[in-house]
């Protein structure tokens, strides 16, 4: 079964057909919400808001293993997720639709494993590539099939939040080699690895990041809404494409080679 996490701006989806909710405890805490469970068109999928449905949740809050541990007890198999980020590199501005294919994490504190206590051998996960091929390609295939343009592969960084970065900071993420700022690709995409889902975003640029472009000055919260609203209609449209990959394309192929 395909779950979707949503982030800022997709607390719901409006082409889910949706057939219950349920609350899901784990031994890590409880998930940021009840997860929705429901169909788009035809294709079984399982949703959670990542803020929690009123969007009450911040960044550095989130239960990330409660949520990644309770979408697999339900029977998830992949882990499709969005993510509002800001874009670095000058041609990711307002609107733009990114498949990251690589992360910087600069948060810290955060519960980023599954792997802890006296009880549990020290486990290594690789995490070479950490994003999966076949999520890449599904969403990638989905976009083109629509008409929907996305650029492929970009290094996501991630900052702690709540707030947003300096420009200096910005700077840094800049030689480090980040095209996009988000604040909660991380540890999502680790603890996915850890439980063997495979997992890829879809990253939604709501802003250029602090000091580049229109941001030069300071970041437009008021223009932020507007972006987002027109962008995630579009991404609607790309997750419902996804669920529709039919057997046999590349993103098929791809799950099987994340299998292996
Ligand atoms: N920085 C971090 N996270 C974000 C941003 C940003 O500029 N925009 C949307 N999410």
């Amino acid at each position: 079964m395909f779950a979707i996490i949503g982030g800022s701006g997709l607390a719901n989806l409006t082409d889910l057909e949706r057939r219950r909710r349920e609350v899901v405890r784990t031994p890590y805490g409880d998930p940021s919400c009840a997860l929705t469970f429901g169909a788009i068109e035809g294709v079984e999928v399982v949703f959670l808001a990542r803020h929690g449905y009123g969007h009450t949740i911040a960044p550095h809050e989130i239960n990330y293993r409660a949520n990644l541990w309770a979408l697999r007890e339900v029977g998830a198999t992949q882990v499709l997720a969005v993510a509002t980020v800001g874009g670095i590199r000058a041609d990711l501005g307002p609107g733009a639709l990114v498949i990251p294919d690589q992360i910087i994490d600069y948060t810290s504190g955060r519960k980023g494993s599954f792997f802890e206590g006296p009880d549990d051998p020290v486990t290594h996960i690789d995490f070479t590539h950490p994003y999966s091929e076949s999520v890449r390609a599904r969403y990638a295939e989905a976009a083109r099939a629509i008409g929907e343009t996305v650029a492929l592969g970009a290094t996501y960084g991630c900052t702690p939040g709540p707030r947003l970065e300096t420009a200096a900071e910005i700077r840094r993420m800049q030689r480090d080699g980040c095209d996009l700022v988000g604040m909660t690709g991380m540890p999502e995409a680790a603890l996915a690895r850890e439980l063997e889902l495979p997992y890829g975003a879809l990253a939604v640029v709501a802003n250029h990041a602090a000091g580049i472009g229109e941001s030069a000055q300071a970041i437009s919260l008021e223009a932020i809404g507007v972006v987002m609203e027109l962008a995630m209609e579009r991404v609607r449209r790309i997750l419902s494409a996804c669920l529709r990959a039919p057997a046999g394309s590349a993103a098929e192929r791809g799950s099987k080679a994340d299998a292996a």
